[in-house]
């Protein structure tokens, strides 16, 4: 496979285009290569400044259908972002969540397996299930996975990815890489209730939007879980760093495809990568004292203006089936010895940018 990046002839396909990755990815591709892309989602409406773009084909489908899923596998590069995944959906959802992130998946899979396209898919560090506080560090091929009880469909999202990678490692002749998000944060993620989406968006867009709404932040359960927030363009540099090192390897299965010092190490096919910044390890309730101190900056405000946090309980805020993973501390060892990548961005400065662009697209008037 040759995918130099001043190459035209090569098109990308980005399934989830329209989502928060989705989009930064596609503005990156657009930037550092020539490539062409061919960009799938039920909607693009985050995209609406590249719609007319001259290297983007965009198709507004859904990828439970499976000629999209036949058109998709013709490309070389297929990048699957596509899945439900806020936690508000895991639980009364369950199985459309299993469907989107267990059924689709593995159809897109099997059909590049046919094509012979590289399938770079997004998986989550939640297959890591139900850690403790004092989990050490994930290690993407040691640790092993507890998950909760089925009676806590919280779940439902976490072993659906996890079958999904199943599924994909043990396809015969399938090209893979698959990528275990950290908890991304930046401009565009999810959407603000009332104005662009309905329900209860992942914790940076919730905390966005009640900041902007003068409410109090909201900490389940006290907010006492640990999570290592890394920077979407920390996240599109790794991809980036995928691509350059998957180009010109030789094909899925290969062991023995990049030589780094003395030692001979496995290629970036077959392999699963952790993406987080151990550096950005904060509590809930701590990234929301940041969030405030960053917000009360970006206005021009004194801090003890806005409201206090308020603790509720996981049950009395997502419903029944809530629970929890207390720490989720990725081992970058290997994204760092395969591919020479290490996550920069500090969170302080992941914050004010998402924050940002929060305030200035939704502080219209409409946000109240
Ligand atoms: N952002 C993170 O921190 C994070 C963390 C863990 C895992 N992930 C994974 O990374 C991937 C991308 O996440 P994101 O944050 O960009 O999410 P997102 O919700 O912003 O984007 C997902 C996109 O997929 C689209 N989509 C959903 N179902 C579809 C279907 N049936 N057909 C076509 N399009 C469909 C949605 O419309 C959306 O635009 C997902 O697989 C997610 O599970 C992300």
């Amino acid at each position: 496979m040759n995918l130099r990046f001043d190459d035209s002839s090569i098109t990308v396909a980005i399934v989830g285009c329209g989502g928060f990755i989705g989009s930064h990815l596609l503005d990156a591709v657009l930037e550092r290569t020539r490539w062409r892309v061919f960009g799938v989602d039920l909607d693009f409406y985050r995209l609406q400044h590249r719609l007319n773009h001259e290297r983007c084909e965009f198709l507004c489908a859904d990828l439970a259908d499976p000629a999209v899923v036949e058109r998709i596998a013709q490309f070389p590069l297929v990048v699957n972002l596509a899945a439900i995944c806020t936690p508000s959906r895991y639980m009364g959802e369950a199985c459309e969540v299993i469907r989107s992130n267990y059924d689709h998946p593995a159809t897109l899979a099997t059909a590049c397996a046919r094509s012979g396209s590289w399938l770079v898919h997004f998986s989550t560090s939640e297959i890591y299930g139900r850690t403790l506080p004092d989990s050490g560090e994930l290690i993407e091929d040691e640790t092993p996975a507890v998950f909760g009880p089925v009676a806590a469909s919280r779940w439902s999202y976490a072993t659906a990815k996890l079958l999904a990678e199943r599924f994909i490692a043990g396809l015969p002749g399938l090209k893979w890489t698959v990528v275990r998000p950290f908890n991304f944060v930046g401009p565009y993620m999810d959407f603000m209730p009332g104005v662009d989406g309905e329900g209860i968006p992942r914790v940076l867009a919730n905390f966005s939007t009640a900041l902007l709404r003068g409410e109090p932040l909201k900490l389940v359960n006290g907010g006492k879980a640990k999570r290592c927030f890394t920077s979407v363009h920390d996240a599109v540099d790794f991809l980036f760093a995928l691509f350059a090192a998957g180009s010109g390897l030789p094909d899925a299965g290969s062991e023995t495809a990049v030589n780094i010092g003395s030692k001979t190490a496995p290629g970036v096919f077959s392999q699963a990568f952790n993406v987080g910044n151990q550096e950005n390890e904060v509590s809930i309730a701590e990234l929301a004292g940041k969030m405030r101190t960053i917000f009360a900056k970006v206005r021009g405000v004194d801090v003890s203006t806005l409201p206090e946090p308020q603790i509720v309980s996981g049950e009395e805020y997502y419903g029944v089936g809530y629970d929890d993973s207390m720490r989720r501390m990725p081992s970058v060892a290997k994204a760092e010895r395969l591919l020479g990548f290490k996550a920069r961005i500090p969170l302080d400065v992941a914050l004010e940018e998402s924050l940002s662009w929060f305030v200035g697209h939704y502080d219209t008037g409409a946000s109240s």
